[in-house]
């Protein structure tokens, strides 16, 4: 694994790198949903386009060869971030809903029978939960629950008191992006690893603040996008261990995953262009890398260390408000933190925050069943990246009141 050096956080020096800040005094809490990008990223998205663009993987060209290498070093960029055995374990997909509908439509289809058991947690959200719904609908098999508690903790012992001699996968978010939640996800995957229990481990809130390590945590799958690791939309990355995706069937037909065609069967190509049809994401996929390495340049430990932080500062704030509640309190969290205020609806409170400038993400989150267990109908979600810092919680709590100033009068 990468060891990274402790820095200290230079607020002024990291927002300069996003030009979304350079006009305007915009309070941007919505990371969670997708972050913003730095410059090296929209730089290398514009180089490419400018200087080395051609399809991949099939032009004698030098430029299709110097795109083909890009792209390639992307996926070896992958592999280093999340410490997967071989690039062949990293497919690029359009994003993590696409990953896992890919696991359960390929590997899932496969291994699962009448009366099996798919294990989920209450905290997914929808696109961890549908696909598998589809799944098991086809096959007759059964989705069970791992409850979360009180403070919006999912637990080991939640996990495995589901867990049965047919319980066949575990698909579980790593981070709940409504509650923040941290799952404890590595003591989990060992655990299913020993019954034999295939694991999946949705990663978009966690790879953008987490230092992951597949091998270490022993998931089978692993999941996140790209958009929330400071990357482009449309790219996204599904790690699968490879003895189980090249035994799995293809997941869709095309060019650049075949290796023989004839009108009477078609062999495959090996992995990882089995599960790549078609002309990829070329560019997006440079562009996760730039995003992945400038991570890796400021340091997981850092990214972590400021979210963390700062998410506490923030909650802290914002407890100081009268007629707040936070939903949920988890001992270990994300850069997330959900309430709602007093009994202004969050669509209203979001709209009006907007007014000042202020980006959070309102409603249920894609997360309707946690809604349902923590008896909201929706929340108010503010979600930190590295270009954050506490005066944007403080703008936030301010916004709130004004808010609150405005009902009043009502
Ligand atoms: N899943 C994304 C979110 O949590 C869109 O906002």
């Amino acid at each position: 694994m990468i060891k990274y050096q402790k820095k200290r956080y230079n607020h002024k020096e990291i927002k300069a790198q996003f030009p979304i800040f350079n006009s305007g005094d915009l309070v941007y809490l919505d990371s969670a949903a997708s972050s913003q990008k730095p410059n090296s990223v929209l730089k290398s998205i514009n180089e490419v386009y400018t200087n080395h663009y051609a399809n991949i993987h099939r032009g004698v060209y030098k430029l299709s060869q110097v795109a083909t290498d890009m792209h390639e070093d992307a996926r070896e960029i992958v592999k280093n971030f999340i410490n997967a055995n071989s690039v062949r374990e990293i497919i690029f997909v359009r994003g993590a809903t696409e990953a896992i509908n890919l696991v359960a439509s390929t590997v899932a289809d496969t291994k699962i029978k009448e009366g099996d058991e798919i294990i989920l947690s209450r905290l997914e959200h929808h696109s961890n939960i549908v696909p598998w719904q589809i799944i098991a609908k086809k096959h007759n098999a059964v989705i069970k629950i791992a409850e979360s508690d009180e403070n919006g903790e999912v637990s080991f012992e939640s996990v495995f008191k589901n867990v049965t001699s047919k319980t066949k996968f575990i698909s579980i978010t790593h981070i709940s992006n409504a509650i923040g939640s941290i799952i404890p996800v590595k003591q989990i995957c060992k655990e299913a690893k020993s019954r034999g229990i295939y694991t999946l481990i949705d990663g978009c809130q966690a790879a953008p603040i987490l230092e992951v390590d597949v091998q270490d945590m022993e998931c089978d799958f692993y999941v996140f996008s790209g958009h929330k690791t400071y990357g482009p939309t449309g790219i996204g990355v599904l790690y699968g261990r490879e003895e189980i995706l090249s035994e799995a069937p293809p997941y869709q037909g095309g060019g650049d995953m075949i290796d023989k065609v004839t009108f009477e069967n078609t062999t495959y190509a090996g992995l990882p262009s089995k599960y790549e049809a078609g002309t990829p994401n070329i560019v997006g996929a440079i562009g996760l890398g730039s995003a992945l390495k400038w991570m890796q340049e400021i340091g997981m430990n850092n990214i972590y260390d400021h979210s963390k932080n700062l998410i506490n500062e923030g909650i802290s704030i914002l407890k100081n408000i009268k007629g707040l509640r936070i939903i949920g309190e988890p001992s270990n969290r994300g850069g997330v933190v959900s309430f709602i205020y007093k009994d202004i609806h969050s669509h209203d409170l979001g709209t009006l925050l907007n007014t000042y400038n202020i980006a959070v993400r309102t409603g249920h989150h894609c997360a309707q069943p946690t809604m349902e267990r923590y008896r909201v109908p929706s929340t108010v979600r503010a979600s930190v990246g590295y270009y954050n810092n506490k005066e944007d919680f403080e703008a936030l709590a301010e916004g709130i009141l004004k808010v609150g100033k405005v009902f009043e009068k009502v």
